[in-house]
């Protein structure tokens, strides 16, 4: 396979990783270089000691990681960031897919726009409800009887764009925002490759 023809994809990580895991799972079982010439490139934190970093090297892909905290500014943070993310890309293959899996950054516009359509972010809640952090203590609060997981388009506004997964969970009676938490997880690394599987079926070559 050449280069220009790959579907390159760069995941964002700050943390355990699982996300991540998850999707470098499902490109192996569901074959998505031979379906879609997708290729996970890299996996990129923005904590040096972020345990995802780790798990994605014993996969053998190549990690990198740009500490958020050695920047002034979130802008100059973001547009070291983009020359980074371009920089796994292989030359001449297609602009990559970039999904955010448990990164826990505010991103600039800037960073959005270099980006735009080709932007995934996973959130652990039932968008719109509960954008921001926190969200399984918010909803056990509020008395909510359901909660869940979103997988949406990245726009300049934290937790919009549109929606392209969700999933739902019952809250029971004796639930920490802990133990919803792990509820919700399983969730998210169902419903995560589903929704890269379906970006790519739109936009990737065959
Ligand atoms: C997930 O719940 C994700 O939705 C949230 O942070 C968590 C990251 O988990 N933004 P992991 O790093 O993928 O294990």
């Amino acid at each position: 396979m050449t280069c220009a023809n790959i579907q390159p994809i760069v995941i964002l990580i700050s943390g355990s990783g699982s996300n991540m895991v998850a999707l470098l799972d499902a490109a192996e079982r569901h074959h998505w270089q031979e379906r879609w010439r997708a290729q996970v490139v890299g996996v990129l934190s923005n904590r040096p000691d972020a345990s995802g970093l780790a798990k994605a090297a014993a996969r053998g892909v190549p990690t990198e990681t740009l500490d958020h905290r050695t920047f002034e500014t979130r802008d100059a943070f973001d547009q070291a960031l983009i020359v980074r993310i371009d920089s796994m890309v292989p030359a001449q293959s297609r602009p990559p897919l970039v999904i955010l899996a448990g990164f826990m950054r505010i991103l600039t516009p800037a960073f959005v726009a270099h980006f735009e359509g080709r932007l995934l972010n996973i959130h652990p809640s039932l968008l719109p409800a509960f954008q921001g952090l926190h969200t399984h203590e918010r909803a056990i609060e509020m008395g909510c009887r359901f909660a869940g997981a979103t997988v949406h388009e990245v726009t300049a506004e934290l937790d919009h764009g549109t929606i392209l997964e969700q999933a739902v969970v019952p809250i029971l009676p004796d639930d920490t925002p802990g133990t919803l938490a792990a509820r919700v997880l399983t969730q998210e690394h169902r419903i995560y490759p589903r929704a890269v599987e379906g970006w790519l079926a739109r936009h990737a070559a065959s």
